[in-house]
C-alpha cells in the first residue's frame, strides 16, 4: 500500500547541512498496524510529514497504491486516501467540533451514518461528552481536548492510511487504555485500512503488528512486538 524508498530529508545551507532522515526505506501493507518509535529528534514526525506531503523530501520516493506521490501536495494525498493526525493539532477559528468532524467525513466512504447519533458516539469514544460538538476548535480547548478532537476527526476521515503522531501526548486524565481500545475498534471497523502510529507508549506499541525503531534518521530496529519490546526495554528508548 505504502512504499517509502530511500527517503532523505536535509535542511540548512550547503556548508551546515543537517540530515534528518537518511536513506530510509519502509513498506506498509494494507490492514497493517505499524508503530514507529524512537528517541526524541530521531525523525519520526519528519517522516510522518513527508508521507503526508507537509514537507518535501530531499531525495527518494513515496509510492502509494502503485502511484508515485513524491511530488503530490497534501490535498492530493488526502484525496488519494492518506490522513494525518498532528502531534500538535492546529486550531480552526469559527469552526465547531461538529463542523470539523463533518468536514472530515465528507466526500468519501465513512462509517458515520446517522449523523447526530454517530457524531455523539464518536466524540464520546475519545472521552468527551456531546457538549463538545458545539465548541469552537480554538484556544479555549485544552491541549488534551484538542488532541482527542484531532483523533476523532482522523477516525471520521476513515482513510486508507492514517498516520497518528504521538496520539498519547497531552492525554493525561483520560485513560490511556481508551486510546488503545480506539485503535482496536478502528481496525475492526475498517480492517483493510492501514495505520501508522508514532508512539512511546508501551501499551500502544504492544498492539502493533510491527514496530519500527528510528534512530538518527534511520531504521535501527524493525520487527514484531515480542522481539522488539525486550530490546527497547534494555536500551530504555
Ligand atoms: N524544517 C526543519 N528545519 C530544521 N530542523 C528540523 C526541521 N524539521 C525537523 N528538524 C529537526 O530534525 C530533528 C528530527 O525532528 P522530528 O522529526 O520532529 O523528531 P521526532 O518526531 O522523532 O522527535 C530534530 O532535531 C528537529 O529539530
Ligand atoms: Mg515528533
Amino acid at each position: 500500500m505504502l512504499q517509502v524508498k530511500n527517503l532523505s530529508f536535509s535542511v540548512g545551507p550547503a556548508r551546515k547541512r543537517s540530515t534528518i532522515l537518511n536513506n530510509l526505506s519502509l513498506k506498509i501493507k494494507p490492514s497493517e498496524f505499524v508503530v514507529i518509535t524512537g528517541p526524541n529528534g530521531s525523525g519520526k514526525s519528519t517522516l510522518a510529514k513527508l508521507i503526508m506531503g507537509l514537507e518535501k523530501a530531499t531525495d527518494g520516493q513515496i509510492i502509494f497504491n502503485q502511484q508515485n506521490i513524491t511530488d503530490k501536495d497534501i490535498t492530493e494525498r488526502a484525496r488519494l486516501g492518506i490522513a494525518f493526525a498532528f502531534q500538535q493539532p492546529p486550531h480552526f477559528k469559527g469552526v465547531t467540533v461538529k463542523d470539523l468532524l463533518q468536514i472530515s467525513a465528507t466526500g468519501h466512504e465513512t462509517f458515520l451514518e446517522d449523523t447526530e447519533t454517530d457524531y455523539k458516539k464518536l466524540i464520546e469514544t475519545v472521552g468527551l461528552d456531546e457538549s463538545y460538538l458545539e465548541r469552537e476548535v480554538n484556544n479555549t480547548l485544552s491541549g488534551g481536548e484538542l488532541k482527542r478532537i484531532e483523533i476523532a476527526s482522523a477516525i471520521a476521515r476513515n482513510a486508507q492510511l492514517t498516520v497518528f503522531d504521538e496520539p498519547e501526548a497531552g492525554i493525561d486524565i483520560w485513560s490511556f487504555e481508551k486510546l488503545v481500545q480506539i485503535f482496536k475498534k478502528f481496525r475492526n471497523k475498517a480492517p483493510e485500512r492501514a495505520l501508522i502510529v508514532i508512539s512511546h507508549q508501551q501499551r500502544l506499541i504492544r498492539q502493533a503488528d510491527r514496530i519500527v525503531v528510528l534512530r538518527n534518521g534511520q531504521i535501527a530496529l524493525e520487527g514484531q512486538p515480542d522481539d522488539i519490546l525486550p530490546q527497547l526495554q534494555e536500551e530504555n528508548v
